[in-house]
């Protein structure tokens, strides 16, 4: 493993490409393997065990193409086994994504829900997460469950109509702010800000990419020769196209 290794990335599948995006514009000079595991998608409907089991398979895997990082670009994954991967690999960085509350709170939202798999909000590491950054902004923090989403993205239909309905069941609370809390939820902020009426959004991918930038200049691990990107068994070229045609996020 040396400096110019690349950074394995992974998720259940095009989801993890909004991190991926964020982290070739905060790191433009690194080479990225990036595996979308669509054999196993949805996570956000699995068992806790089976998300730890496939992040540990997913993790060898790119540890044994030479990954000199880990980053988990799947809130569900990280929920579920960003500790595990940590004490598995104790000498890799492994950098895992939060939903943005902490960013929403500061930015001045008192009430902010947070939409994630069904999967995730039902991780202790989420729940408690809401409850810090709850207590130590006076905000509330709800966790929402969106079954469902993560595959509608990946087939491109997800719809207004579909939050419109989510939001629904939470008018009550006058939400001001909206935490992201799934990396596949970011290719449908259109249909999110048009079905709440333009409630601000906020996404973790940012502060996971500037969070892998610390840890390699840290270890001093940062590459200095140019950068690019390898789609990992993505035999059909789906995970390529959705990149080529979604990918660079600018909203
Ligand atoms: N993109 C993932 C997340 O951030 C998982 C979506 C899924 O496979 O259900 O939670």
């Amino acid at each position: 493993m040396s400096p110019d290794s690349p950074i394995g990335v992974f998720d259940s599948g095009v989801g993890g490409l909004s991190v991926l995006s964020a982290l070739v514009r905060e790191l433009p000079g690194e080479r990225f393997l990036y595996f979308g595991d669509r054999a196993n998608a949805p996570y956000g409907e699995k068992t806790h065990e089976r998300i730890a089991e496939i992040s540990l398979a997913n993790s060898e895997m790119l540890l044994s193409l030479g990954a000199k990082a880990l980053v988990v670009a799947c809130n569900t994954a990280t929920a579920a086994s960003v500790e595990l991967l940590r004490e598995r690999f104790p000498d890799v960085p492994v950098i895992g994504i939060e939903p943005a509350v902490k960013p929403a709170f500061e930015a001045g939202c008192r009430t902010v829900l947070v939409l994630a798999t069904p999967r995730t909000t039902s991780e202790e590491r989420f729940t408690s997460l809401l409850e810090r950054r709850s207590r130590e902004y006076g905000g509330k923090a709800v966790g929402v469950p969106c079954p469902g989403l993560s595959e509608l993205i990946e087939e491109d239909r997800a719809d207004a109509g579909y939050f419109e309905k989510l939001f629904a069941g939470y008018a009550d609370l006058s939400p001001d702010g909206i935490a992201l809390g799934c990396t596949h939820y970011r290719f449908a902020v259109k249909q999110i800000r048009q079905a709440s009426g333009g409630i601000p959004v906020f996404d973790g991918a940012e502060g996971t990419a500037r969070r892998c930038r610390r840890l390699l200049e840290e270890r001093k691990m940062l590459s200095v020769s140019g950068g690019g990107i390898e789609f990992i068994g993505d035999a059909d070229g789906r995970i390529l196209r959705f990149w080529e045609k979604k990918g660079k996020i600018n909203d």
